[in-house]
């Protein structure tokens, strides 16, 4: 049993962050960690996503998933994001929420937080380190300790070898091409050690 706190905040529209995210969540278990699985609020109008199929399924497949606070950021040890390129940036709903973290920033509760990323994009080079520095960025400004997977096992060279955090590619079916799942769950137990020695060596 580990004391460290997980929470996995995803965005998804085609499901991919959403299967990343559930693989994280239970590597986070296996470590013995308490996890709480979230997404972020959806912005885009109900008429835009019931006019796409997948994106309806997405939302559908996620409805029971409690939607992250600020109070669930104070409350965790670690942090976990999975979050969908855009342009090579965040998608704007993971960026609201980012954005409405400021009187928790002020607060000083950001602070040693053990976050580490993951993303996917349609393409094998669309963007997937700079979608993951973009989030690191604002993770720096939290005063955050952003524990990426570098080359720290094997399993990532299976999956792509992506040391900013695990990605994926997507296809034109929605599917995910390369098998990244033992990396995330070598990504999610490491971030969980590091947050161990964070927090149990500030004690
Ligand atoms: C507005 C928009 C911008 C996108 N930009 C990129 C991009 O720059 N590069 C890329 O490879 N894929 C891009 N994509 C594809 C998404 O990254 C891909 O569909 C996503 O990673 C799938 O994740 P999900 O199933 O969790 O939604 C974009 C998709 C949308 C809707």
């Amino acid at each position: 049993m580990s004391n460290v706190k997980t929470a996995v905040i995803f965005y998804s529209m085609g499901g991919t962050n959403l299967q990343l995210a559930k693989w994280a969540e239970e590597a986070a278990k296996e470590a013995g960690s308490e996890v709480r699985l979230l997404k972020v609020e959806e912005l885009a109008p109900q008429s835009v996503i019931d006019a796409n199929a997948a994106w309806k399924a997405t939302v559908e497949a996620a409805k029971e998933i409690p939607t992250a606070a600020s109070e669930d950021i104070e409350w965790a040890d670690a942090l976990i994001f999975s979050i969908p390129t855009r342009f090579g940036n965040l998608p704007s709903q993971m960026k609201q929420f980012l954005d409405t973290q400021g009187g928790l920033w002020a607060s000083g509760k950001t602070v040693n937080k053990v976050v580490s990323g993951m993303t996917s994009a349609q393409n094998p080079h669309g963007g997937q380190e700079a979608t993951l520095l973009s989030l690191y960025t604002s993770m720096m400004h939290w005063g955050a300790i952003i524990a990426a997977p570098g080359y720290t096992d094997p399993v990532l060279f299976g999956a792509g070898g992506n040391p900013y955090g695990t990605s994926v590619t997507v296809g034109q079916d929605g599917k995910m091409i390369e098998n990244v799942e033992e990396a995330v769950k070598h990504q999610v137990k490491r971030t969980v050690s590091i947050a161990e020695w964070v927090k149990n060596g500030n004690q």
